[in-house]
């Protein structure tokens, strides 16, 4: 194919300004959040609305053209870049900003792929709803992505993972067919739930436009409260207590090295008066005033010392000791990212077991969401050639004590070549038959999830 018959026909479709063919243009789209993640694409081109994705999707099948979506390009396992040999396109959907009005009597809103989770948040606490997942990235990362990666960020304890706060969405399908379940009917049993299925799909199976939102009350009493703990096993113990408030929002884990390097890179001052090895960040929301119940909960004896905080901009001081993390460590290298999850009752002994694994190729932080067992192991200093073997060793570690090798980050180039060490064979094999079902011609971001294709590092790391 002539390389200008493509950027005619999508320059017809969305306007020559939006088709991106320069390299130093295209730069940013091509790597990732992390600088981990780094390809080279044909072109990028940018839609405005759903016809004009479904009208450039056409044109790539069309023309045989692979594809990758891409949100804010916030993604942390190379699922958002394009691959290394330059042939795929990357279609932004950053364009796709439109938020309709929020349906009080359904409690639903349907919104665009394009905007960010903070545009979102803004906008549906005006009128007095909230919408259940927040995420530290919440300023760049868009609708779109996290309904590819079915993203949980801090809020899963309560209200679950994107894909609990989804009651539709519109997708074009790789020949460019648009289908759409915005309709968000709460009973719909007609068949194959395709919206769950989309969600998590990691821009493999279809392009997701709009998706309709399931919205929840705002809850105007938030108590945010900072514990220091003397072990993980200690943080573990106290959940079991937490658990039982109903008001629970949040429970978070990092540790003392985390702490230092967040407060090394922010400039934060301690929070405590002496280092303790465990943190945990927890926040109660109510109709109610609930600062009493989880005052009543962190009279733990495990908990050796307390912050707490009322006031927004004191809550988000708090927050920021955790929420900070991957901005300290991005601060201190490019690090190899391993979002894991681990049955609560062996997450201290994973963690316990890290310095094994680990053999002293890598300088650890971890750091996570207490209540899913979901561990973010980042590692800094890891010698290119050990890369490979250190995340080896830690996925399956994780494997076989029954836990995921993605909780919430998905699968993307990175982990595509280990995803046999949490799915079974029948299981990707079913996962095989439906990509070919639904994209016979591999044209959906095809180095992702089932892809072969390795990740490619940064090469001037
Ligand atoms: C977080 O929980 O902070 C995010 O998943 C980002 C990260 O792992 O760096
Ligand atoms: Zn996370």
């Amino acid at each position: 194919m002539h390389p200008d018959r493509l950027v005619e026909r999508l320059s017809a479709v969305v306007g020559p300004a939006h088709v991106l063919t320069a390299p130093e243009v295209r730069a940013s789209y091509e790597t990732d959040f992390t600088g981990r993640y780094t390809g080279r694409s044909r072109l990028v081109v940018r839609p405005g609305d759903t016809a004009e994705v479904a009208a450039a999707v056409r044109a790539c099948h069309d023309l045989g053209v692979p594809l990758v979506p891409q949100g804010g390009n916030t993604g942390l396992v190379g699922g958002s870049v394009p691959g290394p040999d330059g042939d795929e396109v990357v279609l932004s959907l950053r364009r796709l900003t439109s938020v309709g009005p929020v349906d009080h009597g359904a409690q639903q809103v349907t919104a665009g792929a394009g905007t960010t989770l903070a545009d979102l948040q803004r906008y549906v606490r005006s009128q007095s709803w909230e919408f259940g997942v927040d995420l530290a990235s919440r300023d760049s990362a868009t609708l779109g992505g996290m309904l590819a990666t079915n993203a949980g960020g801090e809020r899963v304890v309560r209200y679950g993972t994107t894909r609990a706060n989804v009651a539709g969405l519109e997708a074009v399908l790789p020949d460019g067919s648009v289908m759409d379940r915005l309709a968000g009917l709460p009973k719909d049993n007609a068949g194959y739930d395709l919206t769950g299925l989309l969600v998590g799909s990691e821009g493999t199976l279809a392009v997701i436009t709009r998706a309709r939102l399931r919205l929840v009350p705002r809850l105007p009493h938030r108590v945010t409260a900072l514990l220091a703990l003397d072990s993980l096993e200690a943080a573990v113990a106290l959940l079991v207590t937490l658990r039982r408030l109903e008001s629970l929002e949040l429970a978070e884990f990092f540790t003392a090295d985390g702490l230092r390097l967040v407060m090394e890179k922010t400039g934060l001052p301690a929070p405590f008066r002496t280092p303790h090895p465990v943190l945990v960040l927890v926040e109660c929301a109510g109709r109610h005033d609930t600062a009493g119940e989880l005052a009543e909960a962190v009279e733990h004896p495990s908990v050796r010392e307390v912050a707490v905080a009322l006031r927004d901009a004191d809550r988000h001081r708090l927050a920021a000791y955790r929420e900070r993390h991957t901005e300290a460590v991005n601060a201190a290298g490019v690090p190899v990212k391993l979002d894991v999850t681990v049955p609560l009752a062996d997450l201290a002994g994973f963690v316990g077991d890290l310095p094994g694994l680990l053999a002293g190729r890598a300088r650890p932080y971890v750091f996570g969401h207490l209540a899913e067992g979901n561990v973010h192991v980042n590692l800094l200093d890891v010698p290119v050639r050990e890369e490979e073997a250190v995340t080896e060793a830690v996925l399956r570690r994780v494997s076989q004590a029954g836990g995921s090798i993605s909780a919430e980050h998905g699968v993307g180039r990175a982990k595509a070549r280990y995803l046999h060490l949490t799915r079974s064979p029948t299981e990707v094999a079913a996962m095989r038959a439906v990509k070919s079902a639904l994209d016979p011609g591999k044209l959906l971001s095809p180095g992702t999830l089932l892809g072969s294709c390795p990740p490619s590092p940064t090469p001037d790391r």
